[in-house]
């Protein structure tokens, strides 16, 4: 199948055909993503902070380590396009910082895209730099963890007419500073409505709503393999739960486990060695 790149997302988008986006994380669920063609675009999250690595937040997340992640998506995702997360404390200083980090996530990531979270004049710069350095840039307003220090917590926006101007205001800043599509998260569905009507890139919702350009879920949530304690007993009230991997995964290994203890497994079918005619005997 033929590569995913921005030109085909412009392309859905100019006819309005829904665009369909997921996170991961490593190479099987890479392959998974590649696996399934109506997937247009992977995203190498900073959620990883938190679904993999199991911090409370995704500020940890190194730059490094999204390199590390990002190569493993890259070599297991050739169709979609990649996108990469630049993590908290890459891109915030200076332009200059931030056109490095992403040229990082490019160079070494083999990612196709870099995403920065927020609006402020700073992440505008950062995203005018990035996209001026020739690298594709998406954008994310609403709820944006990054900020979870000055906002002090997960908290959706949009809720007030002066939070919705402000979500609407910075998605447009952010198109202007030339990204190529921007997510909203965790905003009404009819600010994400009215959003994506005043734009000329794609939308891209997490708990928007269904009026956005298009739709992004977390790996971990959407399959039910999320361990971390704010997912476990919780999944996202956005988050619609298509599979419940986790409790097949646990039902595998505690089957595992209970015929290690039995004696049951290894059975003869899983002991494949064998020795040689007469070996057994010239060994004892
Ligand atoms: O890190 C992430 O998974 C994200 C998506 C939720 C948009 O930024
Ligand atoms: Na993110």
């Amino acid at each position: 199948a033929p590569r995913v790149t921005v030109r085909t997302v412009a392309a859905k988008y100019k006819k309005h055909e829904k665009l369909v986006m997921m996170t991961a994380y490593d190479y099987p669920s890479a392959r998974l993503c590649d696996a399934t063609p109506d997937i247009d675009m992977v995203l190498v999250g900073d959620s990883v902070a938190m679904v993999v690595h199991g911090h409370d937040t995704t500020l940890p997340i190194t730059l490094d380590e999204m390199i590390v992640h990002s190569r493993a998506v890259v070599r297991g995702a050739k169709r979609p396009l990649i996108i990469g997360d630049l993590p908290f404390g890459s891109f915030e200083t200076t332009p200059s910082d931030a056109v490095r980090a992403a040229v990082r996530m490019l160079k070494e990531g083999n990612v196709d895209a870099v995403k920065i979270e927020g609006s402020s004049d700073a992440r505008l710069a950062a995203v005018s730099a990035i996209s001026d350095a020739g690298i594709a840039v998406m954008g994310h307003v609403g709820l944006t963890p990054q900020s979870i220090s000055a906002i002090g917590g997960f908290r959706p926006t949009g809720r007030t007419a002066e939070e919705a101007i402000s979500v609407l205001d910075g998605a447009k800043r952010l198109q202007d500073a030339g990204c190529f599509a921007v997510v909203l998260e965790c905003v009404p569905a009819s600010v994400a409505r009215a959003v994506t009507e005043r734009l000329s890139i794609p939308t891209i919702g997490i708990g928007a709503g269904v009026h956005t350009s298009g739709q992004v879920l977390v790996f971990h949530d959407l399959l039910g393999i999320a361990q971390h304690p704010h997912h476990a007993t919780v999944t996202p009230r956005f988050c619609k739960q298509y599979a419940q991997a986790g409790i097949v995964i646990a039902e595998g290994l505690a089957q595992y486990a209970s015929e290690v203890k039995q004696a049951e497994f290894p059975s003869d079918k899983y002991s494949p060695y064998k020795m040689g005619d007469g070996a057994m005997d010239e060994f004892q």
